[in-house]
């Protein structure tokens, strides 16, 4: 595998520029290709075998541009299709999720505590959190909750407002997450209400977002295996979604934090 190639990363959107945001950061010599399947998102509702089928022709995708890996940027994706992923692309690129560093980070930080996860449906009902870290961390308590209408909330850009401090509120005075220690931002838009989470704790509960985790866990799985690429130069990206519309480039900024210039793929007719 060349050192040179390029990073992929995918998601049902614009959600995951968080994590390629994360990565640029992390990563600055690496050059990225990022795919938002806008013309199929929301993949937080849609069933494993649709997922699936999504994420096998963007993988296919990201292989023709010579990816060396591939992130599946999206918590609902990972959820659903890692396993196959793995399957699929075999030695070709090497497949890294953002549930894995997450689960790793917490077995390495959170001894026998409690911990929330907040995510889809899809990746609540997968009950990938709670079986992965069950099968490091058996003392550790899991307990996840589906928000799903926090993501809507967040693409229309209620972030600090009533509604959103409402909406909030309600999900994280849910039973399910009483007295945790950690809660997980399972999901690629959550790291952009952080703050209203970490406020409504008080600071007494960790909040910890995954798309920091993931770029660390991407640059010593590249920095271990001589992955790195080696060019002293910025390194170069190109954001790719399968529908484009005013809206999305608009969000597109929300996510990345910077101007970012999304180009239209065809992949599905
Ligand atoms: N990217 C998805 C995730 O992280 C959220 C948006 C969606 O449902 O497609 O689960």
């Amino acid at each position: 595998m060349q050192k040179s190639a390029p990073i992929g990363i995918f998601d049902s959107g614009i959600g995951g520029l968080t994590v390629a945001h994360a990565i640029k950061n992390a990563l600055p010599n690496e050059n990225l290709i990022y795919f938002g399947d806008t013309a199929h998102l929301p993949y937080g509702d849609k069933s494993t075998a649709t997922i699936q089928a999504y994420a096998v022709k963007i993988a296919d995708f990201l292989l023709q541009q010579g990816c060396k890996v591939i992130v599946i940027a999206c918590n609902s994706a990972s959820a659903a299709a890692n396993e196959l992923l793995k399957e699929y692309v075999a030695s070709r690129a090497t497949i890294i999720n953002v549930i894995e560093p997450m689960v790793k980070h917490l077995s390495e930080t959170c001894n026998g505590q409690s911990v929330g996860v907040i995510g889809t449906k899809q990746t609540v009902n997968s009950g990938i959190y709670p079986t992965s870290i069950a099968s490091i961390k058996p003392d550790m308590k899991v307990k996840a909750l589906a928000t799903p209408l926090l993501v809507p909330m967040i693409e229309e850009g209620f972030l600090h407002n009533r509604i959103a401090h409402d909406i909030i509120h309600k999900y994280l005075h849910d039973d399910q997450l009483k007295n945790i220690d950690a809660l997980v931002l399972g999901c690629t838009h959550y790291p952009l209400i952080q703050k209203e989470i970490s406020d409504y704790y008080k600071g007494a509960v960790n909040v910890l977002d995954s798309s920091t985790i993931t770029a660390d866990f991407l640059k010593n799985f590249l920095s271990d295996n001589d992955l790195l690429n080696e060019s002293q130069d910025e390194g170069k990206s190109r954001f790719f979604v399968s529908d484009l519309t005013d809206s999305f480039a608009h969000s597109a900024k929300l996510f990345f934090g910077e101007p970012v210039v999304l180009e239209k793929y065809q992949l599905w007719e």
